[in-house]
Parts: C-alpha cells; structure tokens; sequence
C-alpha cells in the first residue's frame, strides 16, 4: 500500500494584461490532474495557481483603457478565477500579488535579503524583453539578432540604478544541486541548457524605476519597485507561508511551467530561495522538488499560442469545445495529448474529434453502455452473482481470465510503477485505465455473453461474465478519474459505489489502493443504464 504523502503542486501565475487563453488552461489543467490523481491516492495535497498583477504590461493595457491598474487587474483576475471554476479545477488557492497577503511578505523576504546583505544597490544597462519583462545577457540578445525569442519584436537597451541579488554567488551551490538532484528540472534536455547557461549567470537586477507606483515598494526605497518577476516568483511561498500551510513548502513543491520561463524557475527562484534559508527564521525553506517545463501548444501554422500573437484559443473557443465535448474531453485531451515533454503540440479540433471518439466516446463510453445495458436485459438491472471460474468460457482470447488479467494490470500500474512515476508520462497515468476497459471488450467479444444468454441454462455464466465486466470497468473508472471525473462519477452513481461522497467526507481525498482491489461489487446491486456517457461524435 502506498503512504499518504503531503503534496504541493503549483502553476505560474498567469500575467492580468489580458484574459486567460489555451495556454494558461493547460499548464493549471495538467497540474490539476496531478493534483486530483494525489487525492485520489490520499495525500494531503496543496494546489496553487492564481495572476501575476503588478507587470508593467498591466498598468500600460490600464491606461489605454482608462482604468487603473488595480481595476484593470481586478478585472482580468476575475476573469481568470472565473474561468478555473467553470473548467472545476480544483485548487486550494487562487494567488492575487496584489493581496495583502503577498505584499506584506514579499516585502518582508527582500528586507531580510537586504539585511543578510544578498540584494544590494547598484547600476545596471542591458537588453530588455518588455514583452517578458527580462534583462537578456549581451550573448543571448545576439545570438538572438536583438528580437525576442517569443515575439519577435525588438528587444530595447535599457538602463537603471537597481537593486542586484547575487545570483553569481550560488552559481556553485546552484550547479552542486544539479548534480545531486538531476530530476530538478525535467525533461532532461531542458536540464542541460538550464545548466550551461546558469555557468555563466550574473547577479540579477531585482528592482525596477518609474512604475508609478504600480508594484511593491523596496524596502527603505519607496522611489523602487520590486521587479515584477522577483513578485511573482515568491507567491509560491507567501500563500505557504502561514503556520497550518508551511507543511506544503516544506514537503518539496512541484513547479508546473513552460519553457518560456524556466531560467527564472530553476535559476534565480532557487538561488533565491538558498539565499533565504541562511536567514535566521526561514530555516525551513528549502528548494522546490522538481520545476517541470513543458513546451507549446502552437497553432496551425506552428506559431506558439500566445496574446501577444493573437492566436490563442480564448474562453469562448474553450467554451464550444466544452459544449461541443464536455468537460471531460477537454481535460482528458489536453492532459494526454499536450506538449509535456520536449516537443510542441499542434491545436487541432480533428485530433480532438478524433481522440474523443476513439479513447472516450467507442472505448470507455460504450463499454460502460454495453455492460449496463447487458446487465438491465438479462437481469433485471440487478448486479449477478459471480459463480467463480466455472467454465473455460470466461478465458479471453489469450487464454487467461479476466479477473487475473485486470488484477495483474492493476498491481503493475498502481504498485510502485504509478506511486513513482515521473511526471512526463502523465499520459501513460491514464492509460492503465483505458487498457482495463480494452481488456474487457475483448474479453465480452471473445465470451460473448449475449449469444450464451439465449440458453437458459447458460445463464449462471452470463453473470460471472457481466459480474467481471462490471467490475473491472469499475476498477478502471476509479484509474481514470483523475482525467474525466465528471463521467467517472456518474458512472459510480449507476453502479452503486459512494466514492465521490466518500472523498468529499475526507477532506477530498480518495483510497486508490483499496478501491482498485478485485471484487468489491456487491451482486444483487442495482445497476442503471443510463444515458451514454460520452455520446459518439459525428464528425461535421
Ligand atoms: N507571470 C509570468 C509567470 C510568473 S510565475 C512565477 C508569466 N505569465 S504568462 O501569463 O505569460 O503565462 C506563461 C505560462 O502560461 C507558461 O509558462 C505556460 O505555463 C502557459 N502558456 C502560455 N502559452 C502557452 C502555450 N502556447 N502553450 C503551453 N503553455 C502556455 O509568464
């Protein structure tokens, strides 16, 4: 049996300049169903998401709306919460770096780094993404033509008296943590540019100018604002940083990201964080688990999916697949066919036609229709008795019994393969579950208890069969959940088990390893058809 963990798993904070789109969907759905598998386990879990407010960006989109700042953030950040509650994400928390909560700390962490003397005062001139809102080393920014990596436009020379944190200090420590730890950045390759270039990492302005007092304020420097990302990259401790939540920061947290923004993660938020650790009071701090940079979803044309090329996906495109497909098809999409690993991923409503006919629609949808349906034809919607292995009927195409082959599938996927798994194969997460339900329209094809159930006499055997079916589909809706646990859910309801009124009489959390054991149905249950749980789609 695998232990209760304490988990915490994070999303960057998205950027309040627009609305949310596909993008900033993705990373908090992937996260979400990390979040939701760890429940489902019984792990105390913590997850955050939430807006990046205080960006230069946002006071500019403000005034070209004649609104300030705050308004402007408020507005989007809306829309953001909005948008993660009709997806059902199911985070602990939603950030906001505008909250007191945040600034009152952020303001506290710089002071001490101040007083331990790791920020200092200094001048600093350099080329600046103002669409990423970061300083781009002399190397890079050529090697670059003097563009943006991500949107092409020109980078600007900009120059200011700053406050610096020593990045340069922890380059040894830093490469020393990589050495030690090298699942800390995932995947792989994303590691090993991460380590080359932290090589040459110089200290880091931290505080910009001329903000108009949109930002927090440097400690003892009210004519400073801290820079936006050095903000943003602390809410992953100010809404931890309370009595009852330390526990999460100090279980290790998991940082989801892009690769867009994966220096800051596994570069300055580290160091920074080593930096704090040696202050007197944050003796618990401690680095991050695993920062995991995914790449893009990108369009058509290739083109990453972002605002500022205005070719995303925004909340009314994500509604219609939702309306189209439901809930479940997106989550289970994007979780299963995103870019998780080091290769983009194009956006094609045919593939996701395509992945919801053939995984959700013509596999788990119809073989939970076609054993309900058997079990209300034959008997009576009541659960049959299962009469052991009485006839070499049961056996599948390979000669082995269901109920062996879905035991053995369980032990590999839940024993140590699922309580390890590296977050990259969150697709193969979801696979187990699919493999049951495959496992068992093999087995109905090769028994094929509809031709035995014209014998009367045969019908004890007809429910070992149904009886098996049922059960293992169970077995593989408690594996799936955490991709499509809206269909998952209903499907429980029509079976007769109490899993989601269990989960949420325990704080939300699940018991995987007892419910995915063989031979919990009780026969004699009453099992409702239902209307299809993922109806086929015809393409248009
Ligand atoms: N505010 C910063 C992050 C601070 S975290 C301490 C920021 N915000 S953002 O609004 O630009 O969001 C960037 C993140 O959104 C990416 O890291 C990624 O998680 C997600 N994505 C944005 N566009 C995306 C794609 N086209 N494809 C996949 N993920 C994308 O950067």
């Amino acid at each position: 049996m695998n232990s209760p963990e304490t988990f915490y798993v994070t999303t960057p904070i998205y950027y309040v300049n627009d609305r949310p789109h596909l993008g900033h969907v993705y990373t908090t759905m992937v996260a979400d169903v990390v979040a939701r598998y760890h429940r489902l386990k019984g792990d105390d879990v913590f997850f955050l998401t939430g807006v990046d407010e205080h960006a230069a960006k946002v006071s500019d989109k403000a005034a070209e709306n004649d609104m300030s700042p705050q308004q402007w953030a408020d507005q989007n950040a809306a829309a953001f919460a909005e948008v993660f509650e009709k997806l059902e994400m199911t985070n602990n928390d939603f950030v906001r770096t505008s909250s007191d909560q945040h600034k009152t700390k952020v303001t506290e962490y710089v002071a001490a780094l101040l007083k331990s003397g790791d920020v200092y005062e200094g001048e600093y001139e350099g080329w600046y993404d103002a669409g990423q809102e970061e300083y781009i080393p002399e190397n890079k920014a050529k090697a670059q033509d003097y563009k943006s990596e991500v949107n092409g436009k020109p980078l600007v020379r900009k120059a200011e008296k700053n406050y610096f944190f020593r990045l340069s200090k922890y380059v040894p420590a830093l490469l020393a943590h990589f050495e030690a730890n090298p699942d800390f950045v995932q995947p792989d390759a994303r590691r090993n540019e991460i380590v080359n270039r932290i090589k040459e990492a110089m200290d880091v302005p931290i505080s910009r100018t001329g903000s108009g007092g949109w930002g927090i304020p440097v400690p003892g420097d009210e004519e400073q604002t801290i820079y936006v990302w050095i903000d943003a990259l602390f809410n992953y401790l100010t809404y931890v940083d309370t009595p009852e939540r330390q526990k999460y920061w100090e279980a290790g947290a998991v940082h989801f990201i892009a690769k867009d923004i994966l220096w800051f993660h596994a570069c300055i938020w580290p160091a920074m964080l080593m930096a704090l650790q040696k202050i007197d009071g944050y003796d618990w701090v401690r680095l991050p688990q695993q920062v995991y940079a995914h790449s893009y979803w990108v369009s058509d044309s290739g083109q990453k999916m972002s605002k500022s090329l205005g070719n995303f996906l925004d909340p009314e495109a994500i509604d219609n697949y939702v309306s189209e497909f439901g809930l479940d098809a997106l989550r289970y999409f994007l979780a299963t066919r995103g870019p998780l690993g080091t290769t983009d991923s194009q956006f094609s409503a045919d593939l996701f036609a395509e992945v919801y006919n053939s995984d959700l629609a013509n596999t788990f949808g119809n073989s939970c229709s076609r054993v309900t349906n058997m079990i209300g034809k034959y008997f009576e919607g009541k659960l049959p008795e299962f009469n052991h292995r009485d006839t070499e009927a049961q056996r599948d195409g390979m000669g082995k019994f269901l109920q062996d082959e879905v035991i053995d599938a369980v032990r590999c996927y839940t024993g140590d393969d699922i309580d390890g798994y590296s977050i990259m194969s969150l697709d193969e997460l979801s696979s187990p579950g699919l493999h049951l339900v495959r496992l068992v329209d093999g087995y109905i094809e090769q028994t094929s208890p509809f031709k035995l159930a014209k014998d009367p006499e045969k019908m004890p055997e007809v429910g070992t069969i149904l009886y098996n079916c049922a059960e293992a589909l169970r077995i593989a809706s408690v594996l799936l959940w955490p991709f499509i646990p809206d269909a998952c859910e209903k499907f429980w309801e029509r079976i007769g088990c109490d899993y989601a009124q269990q989960m949420a009489d325990n704080g939300g959390c699940g018991k995987l390893s007892e419910w995915v054991a063989w031979g919990q149905l009780k026969p004699g249950t009453a099992i409702e058809k239902g209307d299809a749980l993922f109806p086929r789609y015809q393409v248009k």
